[in-house]
């Protein structure tokens, strides 16, 4: 049904252009890849749009490590798997909280600027994190202080070639190795990228759900690329809505970091009542999974289609010190946070699984490795613990730059042709398939999700795969397909998954199930599903 290239091709008559390296993506993973690879290697790094167009660069709250002396990297695992809901993959976590901290002073070295006080960089705490241990910048703009520095870096760079309004269509493969990608030009003229490795760091899937944190780019071209080329996939069922994004008229679904709460937001129903005392011991700051079920529980109790974070206890100067972004976003809608309660509800923020990756980010396709949001290396398990993200690219991307030296060039085109039998129509726009795809996810496979909804959700897209059999030129064309394959495998992961676990809850299966269920789900495109059992537990 999902075919393996998007379009017809014949690789031997494209151009082929040659560089070491092939980043896709340019978020914190693709930009810090292409930096370290760009000591030793040529780069060539695709961004869709624009250097400044990614996840990243909205990420509020910070990046996780153990920098202060009270912390220690065995605090940090033992968070990080007990948000992870038993799926994670512990010498994942082992690699994340000892090389995290050499990460961050790697950013640091590279010119991104974090916040000092007191002259030590301010640490702030968010749900679930035992310790003080999340780096930030600029208050609430750490992601923003990341690209910037980067990419700076990046252009200066006289290895790394950018290319933006670039569109990567497909992996080349040949044998269970990657040679590149094809790559569309902003003009409609495709290539052959050729390189000796292939990163993928094209973020996630935000954009599948109607209600998202994401920007309009997360649109899960890697994963659904790389599912095309014989890739696992993995765990995709997981996941992760922010418990707190601004739901007010004619705003768009922004970010009210979880370090608002993390500084003493308290969490109320319309009613005006402080309520995650009823849901954890932990209260506003329990696991993100939790908080946002719990929300969804106080809305469908009062029929409301929101509740308030409330953090007008906490003095003017820290607020506007501490939320810059968040403080003057609320006020452009009229909304003054150091007064007002401020309405949210969840949205759909972060996909655990991926592109199953080994402890140097290699995929089981030779040459082809994926790095952030992305891919799946077992950091996250079924829940991601808060502002792990940023740190998990870094790591690992330093990691698959190591590997990345060890290999050779690759010189040969491979003789790969795909004909398949695709009409030139399009039946209904682009654009209103996407938000049809929007709505079946939010309804279907949201925060709360049973087998008849999950099965109703799975007809309906199944109605959508005839634009597999269309002949696609334009970007938004290529990203309906690339959304649509990602919805299918979550969908159908979350089918199969008859327990509830982190980012995963099914109201026929409430309980979390360890003795059926201690396992990954991977599926394939070539030799289908299949299970990974925990090993670690
Ligand atoms: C936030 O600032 O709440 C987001 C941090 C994260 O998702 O890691």
């Amino acid at each position: 049904m999902i075919p393996r290239y998007l379009v017809d091709i014949d690789i031997q008559s494209l151009p082929v252009v040659d560089t070491d390296v092939i980043v896709i993506g340019a978020g914190i993973a693709g930009l810090f890849t292409a930096l370290r690879s760009s000591k030793e290697q040529s780069v060539v790094m695709i961004t869709k749009k624009s250097l400044l167009d990614s996840n990243t660069r909205y990420a509020q709250g910070g990046i996780a490590a153990v920098i202060s002396a009270d912390d220690s990297p065995q605090y940090h695992l033992q968070d990080t798997i007990v948000a992870g809901a038993g799926l994670c993959d512990h010498s994942a976590v082992d690699v994340l909280v000892h090389e995290g901290p050499e990460g961050v002073e790697n950013l640091i070295k590279l010119g991104t600027q974090f916040d000092v006080e007191n002259g030590e960089y301010a640490l702030t705490q968010e749900g679930a994190h035992s310790q003080r241990r999340i780096l930030h910048a600029n208050g609430d703009a750490t992601g923003f202080e990341i690209v910037r520095a980067l990419s700076e870096k990046a252009i200066a760079n006289s290895n790394i070639d950018v290319w933006d309004n670039h569109f990567v269509i497909d992996l080349v493969t040949d044998q269970g190795i990657c040679y590149g990608a094809i790559v569309q030009k902003s003009n409609g003229e495709r290539l052959f990228l050729r390189g000796k490795a292939t990163v993928l760091c094209s973020g996630g899937s935000g954009q599948l759900y109607r209600y998202t944190t994401n920007p309009e780019v997360a649109t899960a071209d890697g994963v659904a690329m790389a599912y095309r080329a014989g890739a696992n996939v993995r765990d995709m069922e997981f996941i992760q809505f922010h418990p707190t994004s601004l739901c007010y008229p004619g705003a768009p679904r922004f970010l009210i970091s979880e370090a608002v709460r993390g500084e003493g937001a308290y969490l109320r129903n319309i009613k005006g009542e402080r309520f995650m005392g009823k849901y954890h011991e932990q209260l506003e700051l329990a696991p993100r999974d939790v908080v946002a079920r719990a929300i969804v529980s106080e809305m469908e109790e009062s029929k409301s289609t929101f509740v308030y974070i409330d953090i007008t206890h906490e003095t003017e100067e820290k607020i506007k010190h501490r939320f810059p972004t968040i403080y003057k976003y609320c006020l452009d809608y009229g909304l003054d946070l150091t007064t007002d309660w401020i309405p949210v509800a969840p949205a759909m923020h972060y996909m655990m699984g991926g592109v199953e990756t080994d402890l140097n980010g290699e995929t089981n396709i030779s040459r082809l490795f994926a790095c952030g949001e992305v891919s799946s290396t077992g950091v996250h398990g079924a829940n991601r613990l808060a502002s792990n993200s940023l740190s998990e690219a870094i790591v690992f991307g330093r990691r698959i730059v190591d590997r990345i030296a060890l290999l050779s060039s690759l010189t040969k085109v491979p003789n790969t042709s795909f004909i398949g039998d695709r009409h030139v129509h399009a039946i209904q726009p682009v654009v209103e398939r996407r938000l049809k795809l929007q709505k079946i996810m939010v309804r279907y496979a949201g925060l709360k999700r049973n087998r008849e909804g999950l099965q109703k959700g799975l007809d309906e897209l199944m109605r959508q795969v005839t634009i597999f059999n269309t002949e696609l030129t334009e970007r938004e064309e290529f990203e309906f397909a690339n959304m649509l394959t990602c919805a299918l495998l979550i969908t159908e992961s979350a089918l199969f998954r008859e327990e509830s676990r982190g980012g995963h809850y099914r109201e026929d299966f409430p309980n979390r199930d360890d003795e059926h269920w201690s396992k990954h789900t991977v599926l394939n495109r070539e030799t289908g599903q299949f299970e990974e059992w925990i090993t670690n537990v």
